[in-house]
């Protein structure tokens, strides 16, 4: 499937395989050739020249586009259904290109209350250095978002699922307080990947991945994207991106294209194997407070099932006898990882107040939700049963 739009209306998986390469017509490969090239040459000097001036369709410098890249950014916008895809060094360099493109000195950006560490860190950059201010807000109540909107609030900027509590923002309402006041909606989706929500259905305008996570899936790549309407994303191109200079390697491209290839079936079992955990959790009478939107005990599962398509791989919790006990936990086990990062095949464990979130204040990280003592699993794709049967063993 080439840029070349199919007449026939694809499903998921398919767009997943094949949308944004066409084995190409010299060579035949299957796999996308990994375009491994700083420059590209010129058939004259009027064709640089036209290039250069947006006259005539063409590479010329692969931080400014590369064919490896573009076929990535080609297919995670058929299944964001985006317009466009714009792909970074990481998921830092996709959030912190997209944020500066939209605001400047004397602007405020509206920030869901529970956010990857980070991006905290990041808008505290943008607060100390650049005169932009943040407020952080509980998005789970429409009167606390109308209310913290600000005359000079030009983005609505949020994680939902939030990492690492798991709650749960109304996207349709977030889509639409933004059109009624004329700001910028941006969404972190990187804890559901495209397959199991899409942002932009809902109205909102733009869709940020951390691409290390589920998008890749095999803990080898760190990488972002981008995805919203073209006009917007080629003016973040040719300035955030093109300026500051956070592009993807063509080779992590290619390992990304791979990884999505398989993302459905991945999510599939994410979703199966997590659940599973997720209610043994709840049972264990060393465990408290699990985190999982998939439960029916989680104050947000009906909205959970509006509007994602699967309640994702990750889950966190806390141990009755507190912090200690979580990290003892985490010591004893055996094929679980000691590790940041989420959306792997394997199954990945963490703890926030120490790891991720460490960069953010006590008492802002108390406010989000996140006690000293809660631990984040990322749920892989193992057997269940060996899953489980670790964490039974460590805990006991
Ligand atoms: C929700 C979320 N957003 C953004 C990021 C940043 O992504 P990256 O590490 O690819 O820069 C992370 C990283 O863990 C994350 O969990």
């Amino acid at each position: 499937m080439s840029s070349k739009d199919s007449k026939q209306p694809y499903g998921f998986h398919t767009l997943a395989v094949h949308k944004g390469y066409e084995p190409d017509s010299q060579t035949g490969s299957l796999a996308l050739p990994i375009h491994q090239t700083s420059t590209f040459v010129f058939p004259s000097a009027e064709v640089g020249g036209k290039r250069f001036a947006g006259e005539e369709a063409g590479y010329v410098y692969s931080r400014l586009g590369n064919p490896t890249v573009a076929a990535l950014e080609e297919k995670v916008a058929a299944l964001e259904k985006g317009e466009k895809a714009l792909a970074f060094a990481s998921g830092m360099a996709a959030i912190s290109a997209i944020l500066l493109g939209l605001v400047r000195s004397g602007d405020h950006i509206l920030c869901s209350r529970g956010l990857y560490g980070c991006t905290f860190g990041f808008l505290s950059i943008l607060k100390d250095k650049f005169n932009v201010d943040y407020t952080l807000c509980d998005m789970r109540d429409e009167e606390s978002v109308t209310s913290s909107i600000q005359k000079n609030t030009k983005v609505i900027y949020i994680e939902t699922p939030m990492n690492p509590t798991m709650q749960i923002i109304d996207l349709t309402m977030i889509g639409r307080i933004g059109k009624e006041h004329q700001i910028t909606t941006v969404v972190d989706n990187t804890f559901m990947s495209p397959y199991l929500q899409r942002p932009l259905e809902y109205g909102c305008d733009v869709v940020v991945h951390s691409a290390t996570k589920y998008l890749g899936g095999h803990g080898d790549l760190i990488a972002g994207i981008a995805v919203g309407k073209e006009d917007f994303l080629e003016e973040i191109r040719f300035t955030t991106l093109k300026d500051i200079g956070g592009i993807l390697a063509p080779f992590d491209a290619f390992l990304l294209v791979r990884g999505i290839k398989t993302l459905g079936v991945r999510m599939d079992r994410h979703c199966q194997n997590a659940l599973e955990v997720a209610s043994f959790l709840e049972n264990h009478p060393k465990v408290t407070n699990v985190m999982y939107p998939g439960l029916k005990s989680f104050p947000q599962h009906e909205l959970a099932k509006k509007q994602m398509d699967g309640f994702g791989g990750l889950i966190s919790f806390e141990l009755k006898d507190g912090l200690e006990a979580g990290l003892s936990m985490m010591n004893k086990l055996e094929l679980l990882k000691r590790a940041v990062s989420l959306g792997d095949v394997d199954s990945l464990i963490q703890h926030p107040a120490s790891m991720t979130h460490s960069v953010v204040p006590k008492e802002e990280r108390i406010k989000m939700g996140i006690a000293d003592g809660l631990i984040r699993l990322s749920v892989g794709i193992e057997n269940v049963e060996d899953i489980i049967n670790d964490v039974q063993q460590a805990l006991s």
